[in-house]
């Protein structure tokens, strides 16, 4: 019996009212916008309500991508949410979801964390699954809260994260060659120590000194992790076109994780494509980590740059150190 395709019947997003700006960010740390634009490009990000938990975000997004590919809660037996942000390290920000939602008690719900690689792994594994024939309808779901887990007195990362939600309902079509083409993933756990969170697991419980030095937040060699995301970015990249008989200037959209843009315009002069064919928001939204990708997905496709027949390139890369991309066709 041939395979299915698997593809992407809706899409959907949600960003926090609350805007925090480069300037509001110079009120608080040692830093101006001219510096966190030039290094980064990002002027503002989104930061969740102190009552707003991840799993609100979620359902916010998922909503909007059901409503899209004109599906309800009750068709879905598959919710993944990538997050490294859950509302609790237990249960699953996932569960917390499917019962906000009214995903039927009979679906398979989990959390997936590859940090901000989260969303390809988790369309990943999604397809994976629905390709298998135990599952029919998937919701795929990026999702943080990173303004919980950031030291505000360290400007080396406050300024460069955010939070948000995006959503993706997939679904298995017998159209060929639609939907989602290939995949590929990596990891090179030897990093790890580059992007983490030390504290608050079980090797290094939170303690009252843990929590007074500030332990339970992300910490990072920008530096370095620069480097390594432009390299492993461009390489699996590579790949997956190599892989899939593809030619760079053949991507009409590439939806790179939004992190910094003089990492996506790195990537750009690598694979000789310009930068009209990327797709960036990270001036608004700074590093989503696992939302980073679906909400600029969701953006693309209703600002009109994703039309039938295109090809898209999704690329990621984050704390792991994980990576990976996907290539669809719509
Ligand atoms: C963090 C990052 C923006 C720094 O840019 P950079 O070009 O490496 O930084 P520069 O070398 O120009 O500047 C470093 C200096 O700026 C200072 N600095 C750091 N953050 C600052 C801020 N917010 N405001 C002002 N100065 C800052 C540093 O203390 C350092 O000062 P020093 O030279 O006196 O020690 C960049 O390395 C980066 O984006 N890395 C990738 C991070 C990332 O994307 N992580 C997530 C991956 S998923």
């Amino acid at each position: 019996m041939p395979t299915r395709s698997t593809v992407i019947l809706g899409t959907g997003s949600y960003a926090p009212e609350r805007i925090l700006s480069n300037e509001d960010l110079a009120h608080m740390v040692d830093t101006s916008d001219e510096w966190i634009r030039t290094r980064t490009g990002i002027r503002e990000r989104r930061i969740a309500a102190p009552d707003e938990a991840p799993s609100d975000m979620g359902v916010r997004a998922a909503q909007r991508a059901l409503d899209d590919a004109g599906v309800r809660p009750a068709e879905i037996d598959l919710l993944i949410v990538a997050t490294v942000t859950p509302d609790m390290p237990m249960p699953a920000c996932a569960c917390i979801i499917q019962h906000k939602l009214g995903v039927p008690t009979t679906a398979a719900c989990f959390d997936l964390n590859a940090a901000c690689s989260g969303f390809v792994y988790s369309l990943d594994t999604a397809c994976a699954m629905l390709t298998s024939g135990r599952y029919r309808k998937a919701l795929v779901i990026g999702v943080e809260k990173l303004s919980a887990v950031l030291d505000w007195q360290d400007r080396t990362t406050c300024v460069l994260f955010g939070d948000g939600a995006g959503a993706t309902v997939i679904g298995l079509s017998d159209e060929p060659n639609v939907g989602l083409i290939g995949t590929r993933l990596g990891t090179s756990g030897a990093e790890a120590n580059l992007l983490y969170i030390s504290h608050g697991g079980t090797r290094s419980p939170a303690t009252t000194e843990s929590i007074a030095a500030r332990d339970h937040c992300i910490r990072m060699k920008g530096k370095e992790i620069f480097k390594l995301a432009v390299r492993a970015m461009d390489e699996t990249a590579r790949d997956i076109l190599e892989q899939h008989g593809v030619r760079a200037d053949q991507i009409s959209l590439v939806i790179p994780h939004q992190a910094n843009l003089r990492i996506i315009e790195a990537i750009s002069q690598y694979l000789e494509l310009p930068m009209e064919r990327f797709f960036v928001n990270v001036d608004r939204y700074g590093n989503t980590s696992a939302a980073s990708i679906p909400i600029a997905l969701d953006e693309a496709r209703r600002s009109g740059r994703i039309k039938a027949g295109d090809l898209t390139l999704l690329v990621a890369f984050g704390a792991g150190l994980t990576y990976g991309s996907a290539l669809i066709r719509w």
